[in-house]
């Protein structure tokens, strides 16, 4: 049951600019209540407190307090200081759901080339529940773009979780199965391939070589793919796709709630020149040894060893009977190779006791470094859309969550995408 957000839902796309408050953990969510963001914070922080302190369910402790394994006091207590701290605000959700295309404008890009497709409302051709519908591409060869906008916020200072699920039910061979946040103003109606956008995550499969978990961080303009190989679901169930970016840089990718990968985006991607580089006025000392190995100086050639021949005539050859020195010529015996000749003398190899290990330049700070404390954060986040181009049609999308709360997320997937999933019992 997930009632509270779509309320706020409505409320954004009237315009209204009012966010949804939840709390992280499964039966709180019910306490939800919408609240203008931006205003009040500390008092609707207190009030969400509050106002879920009542409603504990011991059954479902937070998960802290379940690592403890405490009794269900001490569980009551944990969960009143652990719901003050983590009370979340909900950007936007979709279940598509009725009343769904009132959130959603469908551009108009590629509609005069007549190459813009239909999205078709709907649980796709298998699914764990009929009623659970989500939006799928059901045109082949056609470019799909459509958005949707909330309240602008920014992810500076906070987690920024962005979630969805997409189903591939055609197989794909080539397609993407990503979204896209924006920023700024965009004109919905003519949303497509060009237009800036701040993220770009999720699924992009092409033949054999391409199959991964896109993650493209806009900065200045420019698009940073991230350097990690992410590889993505390539079956035709739904998976959930999460992104997660926290405020000290670093960000994980889950798949169904599973982490996948995770580290620094300072490091996984290229969005700033690195912060050390090799001091390029280093040179290697002179008497640096980086010979691993050195003759063996114990190990002396072998007196008359370059003596040996390296064939020798062959001693069980005997001049043939009916030799006839005058018309054959002078007999003489063949050659055979030496038993004893060894080859060229190797003078055999030690590890080298000096050896100083390979040079490597002295690293210093990179004058070229400036660093941005804000490499994670993006100005404007306003509007999601999904911007496709698609040979084979089929890929279907639900569950969109954008919230700055990961464990929120994490329950927003278990009760929708875990619920309602598919099995391959479903089609066999
Ligand atoms: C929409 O999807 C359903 C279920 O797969 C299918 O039966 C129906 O034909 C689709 N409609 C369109 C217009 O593609």
């Amino acid at each position: 049951h997930w009632p509270a957000p779509q309320a706020g839902a409505r409320h954004w796309a009237a315009g209204r600019q009012r966010g949804t408050r939840a709390s992280a953990s499964g039966p709180l969510l019910s306490s939800a209540s919408a609240k203008p963001i931006g205003e009040g914070r500390g008092s609707d922080r207190i009030g969400v407190k509050a106002s879920t302190s009542s409603r504990l369910d011991c059954r479902r402790p937070p998960e802290m307090a379940i690592r403890r394994g405490s009794s269900c006091a001490v569980l009551a207590l944990l969960a009143l200081a652990s719901v003050a701290a983590v009370s979340a605000d909900v950007f936007f959700q979709e279940k598509f759901e009725d009343g769904w295309e009132s959130r959603w404008v469908k551009s108009e890009w590629k509609k005069d080339e007549n190459m813009a497709g239909e999205w078709n409302h709907t649980s796709g051709k298998w699914h764990g529940d009929a009623e659970d519908k989500g939006i799928q591409t059901s045109e082949d060869y056609r470019f799909y773009a459509i958005s949707a906008e909330y309240p602008e916020f920014s992810n500076k200072d906070k987690t920024l979780v962005l979630q969805f699920t997409v189903k591939h039910e055609q197989k794909l061979d080539c397609g993407g199965g990503y979204v896209k946040l924006l920023g700024g103003d965009v004109d919905q109606k003519k949303f497509g391939g060009d237009t800036p956008y701040s993220i770009m995550f999720g699924p992009d499969i092409c033949g054999y070589s391409t199959k991964k978990v896109h993650t493209i961080l806009t900065k200045d303009g420019k698009n940073h793919l991230i350097k990690k190989d992410v590889p993505c679901e390539t079956d035709q169930l739904s998976h959930v796709y999460t992104l997660i970016i926290r405020p000290d840089a670093t960000y994980s990718i889950l798949i169904d709630n599973e982490e996948k990968q995770t580290g620094s985006i300072y490091e996984h991607w290229d969005i700033l020149p690195p912060k050390e580089i090799k001091d390029p006025e280093a040179k290697k000392p002179e008497d640096w040894d980086d010979k691993e190995y050195i003759p063996d100086p114990e190990d002396v050639k072998p007196e008359g060893y370059d003596d040996i021949p390296k064939e020798v005539t062959d001693p069980d050859a005997k001049k043939p009977e009916d030799w006839d020195d005058e018309e054959d010529g002078e007999w003489t015996a063949p050659t055979i190779p030496n038993p004893e000749y060894k080859g060229p003398w190797k003078q055999k190899k030690i590890k080298n006791p000096n050896y100083q290990g390979k040079w490597k330049a002295p690293m210093i700070a990179n004058p070229d470094f400036k660093d941005d404390p804000y490499i994670y954060a993006f100005d404007s986040l306003k509007y999601i859309g999904i911007e496709l181009w698609q040979v084979k049609s089929g890929t279907l999308f639900d569950n969109i969550l954008i919230t700055d709360d990961a464990a929120l997320a994490k329950t927003f997937a278990e009760e929708t995408w875990a619920k309602h999933k598919e099995v391959w019992s479903h089609f066999t």
